[in-house]
């Protein structure tokens, strides 16, 4: 095994719908990470079998076929444990097997941190506004950063704009919605976060229901938030769906904003597949 892989154990797990789970592992001492990174977590299915058959009593008889796949890190760098937000594939080799997972369990960790989806790579001094877009579990790496308190220190407002295609995908909103009271009470002139859930495939009370680049090509995603986007006064951050992401780069560059390259420009992304 790898000098970087550890074991971690499950502590929690919250299923939100029978496709979408979270869970919590413990934390090696060691494993340090900024906000909005990601890591390799594996299974061994013949071992993540062997706990549930067998009363979870020991693991040395299942042979070696760890499958490892990037997972965003949706707990905040101080943290004592690590939490991730988990889509079920149902033939996915990584998370037809994830799914299984009980408290208990234990899971493989690779402690390298990777990703550049992280506040630090934009150059100070910040522009006025953050712009946080996620489709389904990409909002992970967004909770990450609003439980940073520098993420309320270094903006005045941020939005987050969070797109499921039903209701009950949309997980965390309780969170999300107790998150200025617990981080913004903490700083000096904490930002405004500005939550905007989006439900595409019915109607819902209180949500948008259009995609993205549409609601941000039509000027709705702006009037929603009360906040125009522009190239001196925004940083935008993307993650979840590889269309989502195209599409959405790409309306906002009709907008006139820019990919940040080398600290410089307003637009940051990541693709989940
Ligand atoms: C940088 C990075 C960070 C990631 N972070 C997360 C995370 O925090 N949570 C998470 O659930 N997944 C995350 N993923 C995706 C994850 O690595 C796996 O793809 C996912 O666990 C499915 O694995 P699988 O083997 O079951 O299916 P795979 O064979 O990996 O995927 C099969 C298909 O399932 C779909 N798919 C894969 N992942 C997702 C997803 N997250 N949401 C919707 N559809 C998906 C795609 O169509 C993909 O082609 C991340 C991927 C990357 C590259
Ligand atoms: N969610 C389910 O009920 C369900 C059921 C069975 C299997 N799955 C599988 O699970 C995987 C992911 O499901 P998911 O619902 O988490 O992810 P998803 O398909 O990425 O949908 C999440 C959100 O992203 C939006 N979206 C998708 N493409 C977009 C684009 N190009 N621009 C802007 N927004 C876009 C969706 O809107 P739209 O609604 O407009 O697409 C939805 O609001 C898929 O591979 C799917 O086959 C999901």
């Amino acid at each position: 095994m790898s000098d970087n892989i550890q074991t971690v154990k499950v502590l929690s797990k919250t299923t939100w719908t029978p496709n979408l789970f979270s869970f919590t592992v413990s934390r090696p001492d060691s494993f340090k990470f900024t906000a909005g990174q990601f890591v390799r977590l594996g299974v061994n299915p013949s071992k993540l079998q062997y706990y549930q058959q067998n009363n979870k009593q020991t693991v040395e008889q299942a042979p070696n076929e760890d499958i490892f796949r990037a997972y965003s890190i949706v707990s905040s760098p101080f943290d004592e444990v690590l939490e991730f937000f988990s889509i079920v594939i149902t033939d996915g080799a990584f998370t037809s097997q994830l799914q299984h997972l009980q408290v208990g369990d234990e899971l493989l960790l690779n402690t390298m941190p990777f990703g550049f989806l992280t506040l630090a790579r934009y150059q100070k001094p910040m522009p006025k506004d953050l712009w946080l877009l996620a489709t389904g579990t990409g909002l992970a790496p967004f909770l990450s950063m609003l439980q940073d308190l520098q993420t309320w220190e270094d903006y005045e407002h941020i939005v987050l704009a969070y797109s499921a295609r039903s209701f009950d995908e949309l997980a965390y909103v309780d969170r999300i919605k107790q998150l200025q009271e617990d981080f913004g009470t903490l700083v000096d002139n904490p930002a405004q976060l500005i939550f905007i859930p989006i439900v595409t495939r019915e109607p819902i009370a209180g949500a948008l229901t259009e995609r993205l680049p549409k609601l941000l090509l039509e000027g709705t995603l702006q009037a929603e938030a009360g906040i125009a986007l522009d190239i001196d006064s925004t940083h935008v951050m993307l993650c979840g769906n590889p269309e989502m992401v195209d599409d959405t780069k790409e309306a906002l560059k009709e907008l006139g904003l820019i990919m940040n390259r080398r600290g410089e420009g307003n637009i940051a992304v990541e693709n989940y597949w």
